[in-house]
């Protein structure tokens, strides 16, 4: 038993639109049987079990939340595209840059030049920062790979990265370079879907974007993906309104992605779908956008779970800290409501019920941050507060200096 104690916990049971969406604990006690939580509660009252043999720690009153759930992420890359940075600052536009050979077609041309071993240990060092600042579990999503066995050797990587990762597949990021793409679609639905399925695939998602795929073409991946019992996402909204949050809805996605574009119609049919809108605002500020606000979301009742969305082309910034504080300053979620979106948000996104909340049954994912003020954390930002991290009942980090 590995029982953390004389905790601030944070269980984010609350509603995220409500009062009170923490579902804070004062002097609670966590304790974990192997990869399970056994019981969350005040320290007071936990039964003799949780309090008895096993590995003790005293919180010193620190914050105790559920580890972080990353949902967006294209973490599995090679190279660098820091010039289209520049040029984005100069002026040019991210489709202008895409136009012209840039964007995502250029990281396909480096990746697929990129031996196993690299890209490997290039991605595992990302994950390793987002691990050290308290995400716990991280979507990675295939797509720069753009043909079938391209894209099954991103997928095997991103499984090699291990348990905290849930792998999809992105075979409609891109058009394949020198490929017809009505065929690359017709690939991706019948043949690649079923085999990313086959090969540990848990979602699939699809670039619903002027310049990368259509509505129709975006429908086709996500009914194959379903079929093959992946969960559904879409890159919807980003840089024009698409209809995105619409088709999201109607195919029952799990979770509609960007949003910046999304009209008051796109908000009805996500939140009549009961679809949670993955917020990036990280991105917006990199393509020097506006970032899609959460209000209107939260009024319409649409749970909204913040991603990092690391990439290399609009997005390289690898901080929850940020994070966090991009979803409060540009997105103007509360403090509360962000670690919300991080954690039970997150999760939800992904269609994962046995985490990001904390509660008796579910998987012993936990953060222990160093302070105990839940403001600190987008307050204080670019510096990570992690101190412990917990995946599945096992310290993976410890930076703890009490
Ligand atoms: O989520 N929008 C599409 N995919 C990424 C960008 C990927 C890239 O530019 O390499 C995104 O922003």
């Amino acid at each position: 038993m590995l029982v953390i104690s004389n905790a601030r916990i944070a269980t984010m049971t609350g509603a995220q639109g409500g009062p009170a969406p923490l579902g804070l604990i004062e002097n609670g006690a966590v304790a974990c049987d192997g990869e399970r939580i056994a019981y969350v509660g005040p320290a007071a009252e936990a039964p003799p079990a949780a309090t008895g043999a096993g590995v003790f720690i005293d919180a010193g009153g620190m914050l105790l939340t559920p580890g972080f759930v990353d949902p967006h992420t294209h973490l599995v890359f090679a190279g660098d595209r820091a010039h289209e940075h520049a040029l984005r600052l100069a002026g040019r536009t991210y489709l202008q840059i895409a136009e012209a050979g840039g964007g995502i077609r250029s990281t396909v041309a480096a990746t697929r030049a990129a031996p196993d071993q690299t890209l490997l240990a290039d991605a595992r060092r990302r994950l390793q920062r987002l691990e050290r600042s308290g995400v716990t579990t991280v979507e990675v999503k295939t797509g720069y790979g753009l043909s079938v066995e391209d894209e099954l050797r991103l997928l095997r990587l991103a499984c090699a990265l291990g348990d905290g990762v849930v792998p999809t597949l992105l075979g409609l990021h891109a058009a394949p370079p020198g490929v017809d793409r009505a065929r690359w679609v017709s690939q991706v639905v019948s043949e690649l879907t079923p085999e990313a399925a086959r090969q540990g695939a848990r979602g699939c998602d699809a670039f619903l974007e002027e310049g990368a795929f259509t509505a129709a073409e975006c429908r086709a991946a996500l009914e194959a993906g379903a079929r093959a019992g992946l969960t559904g996402h879409l890159h919807a909204d980003q840089l024009s309104e698409g209809g995105g949050a619409q088709l999201a809805a109607e195919l029952g996605c799990k979770s509609a992605d960007h949003l910046e574009r999304t009209t008051s119609e796109g908000i009805a049919a996500l939140a009549r779908a009961g679809t949670t809108a993955v917020l990036l605002p990280l991105a917006a500020w990199f393509l020097r956008q506006t970032a899609a606000l959460a209000a209107p979301f939260l009024a319409a009742g649409v749970p909204v779970a913040l991603g990092s969305n690391i990439n290399p082309g609009s997005q390289r910034i690898e901080s929850v800290s940020m994070l966090l504080a991009a979803g409060c300053l540009l997105s103007g979620l509360t403090p509360a409501q962000a670690l919300w979106a991080c954690t039970a948000g997150g999760a939800r996104a992904l269609g994962l019920d046995d985490r990001g909340t904390l509660a008796e049954g579910l998987r012993a994912d936990l953060v222990l941050f160093s302070t105990s003020d839940p403001d600190h954390l987008p307050y204080h930002a670019g510096v990570e507060h992690a101190a412990l991290v917990i995946r599945s009942g096992k310290v993976i980090s410890d930076a703890r200096k009490f």
